[in-house]
């Protein structure tokens, strides 16, 4: 099958491998310095927990062209970067995208790439469930887990689900199904937001966050705040267990983020905090029509705005 990963940072470059690797033909869209090293390189993988390096040889386009043609195209970037590329994914002749990543907007982007289209789109939303890193050089991924994507359609079920299991039957990784995908992104986003914020006003010293109480319980009351967003809104919280254990099990909520925050594992989060922002704001406006009180999460976030948009000057 001819695939297209657009977006080549940590989670599509593995996405592409696993792609490869099920035997499909991938080209990826980079731009860029990523672009040439890809181009000189290839695509190199660091697997962290299975002591190996892969390296594949792709085809790279820089750009996706109205009659370029593939039977399925992933786009996996961050949630603020959604919005340049879809009147370019709109634009072209193919069918069926998958847009991977946190997302906020499923609805809106869904209409964008269906109004502007000349012919009619499929669009599925995944998230893929890995954890990494790119090196400092840009050249090497180093890749923590991987092999899974939850994904769905939010108008209906996905149609071409068949061609998904196809491309990734012999690839190693595997596809869940979720039959409500917009409301697991959202749902997502809380804990999400409130642990990003929490690690990003301590410069990602991982050690000082468990270490603050006061920040470890704000963070615990934005994540209750941010379930009653969404519920009032109309949604509903997906898993369920999240919303249970943040209201009915804070004290052991508690202990269970200080604990993690001593891992190792906390220092692979990507530390770029512009998705985040985004996502603040996304959830502000499903939030101004509510007139409900959210004081734990407004704090958070003028302090983590603040300091983002310090940051940048
Ligand atoms: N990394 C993780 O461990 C992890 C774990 C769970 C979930 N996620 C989520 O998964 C999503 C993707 O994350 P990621 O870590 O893969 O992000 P990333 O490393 O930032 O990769 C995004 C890629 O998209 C490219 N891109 C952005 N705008 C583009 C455009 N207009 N045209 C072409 N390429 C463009 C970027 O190009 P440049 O290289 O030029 O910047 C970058 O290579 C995010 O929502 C993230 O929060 C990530």
């Amino acid at each position: 099958m001819r695939v297209l990963v657009y977006g080549m940072g940590v989670l599509g470059s593995y996405l592409a491998h696993a792609l490869i690797r099920g035997g499909n033909d991938v080209t990826v869209l980079a731009r860029g310095k990523r672009a040439e090293q890809l181009k000189q390189d290839g695509l190199v993988i660091r697997h962290y927990f299975q002591l190996k390096n892969t390296i594949d040889q792709v085809k790279v386009i820089h750009e996706l062209q109205v009659d370029d043609h593939y039977d399925l195209i992933f786009v996996v970037m961050k949630y603020n970067d959604f919005s340049a590329v879809l009147p370019i994914l709109a634009e072209n002749q193919s069918q069926n995208i998958v847009l991977v990543g946190n997302n906020a907007d499923a609805h809106g982007m869904l209409s964008i790439l269906q109004e502007k289209s000349i012919v009619k789109k499929n669009v599925g939303f995944g998230f893929q469930i890995s954890a990494g890193t790119r090196e400092e050089s840009g050249r090497v991924i180093c890749i923590r887990g991987g092999g899974q994507m939850l994904l769905g359609s939010i108008d209906g079920e996905i149609p071409f689900k068949p061609l998904l299991d196809h491309v990734f039957k012999e690839a190693k990784y595997k596809l869940s199904y979720h039959e409500d995908m917009d409301a697991w992104l959202k749902s997502h986003i809380v804990p999400i937001v409130a642990l990003n914020s929490i690690g990003f006003l301590h410069n990602g010293d991982v050690k000082k966050v468990s270490k603050d109480k006061r920040l470890l319980k704000q963070a615990i009351s934005v994540m209750d705040e941010g379930f009653e967003i969404l519920e009032k809104s109309g949604y509903t919280i997906t898993p369920a267990s999240q919303v249970n254990s943040i209201r009915k099990h804070k004290k052991a909520v508690y202990y269970a983020l200080k604990i993690v925050h001593k891992l190792p594992f906390m220092k692979w989060v990507d530390g770029s905090f512009s998705e985040i922002a985004a996502l603040f704001d996304s959830f502000g406006k499903l939030k101004q029509p509510l007139n409900i009180a959210t004081p734990h999460w407004d704090e958070l976030e003028n302090k983590a705005i603040s300091k983002f948009y310090s940051n940048k000057h």
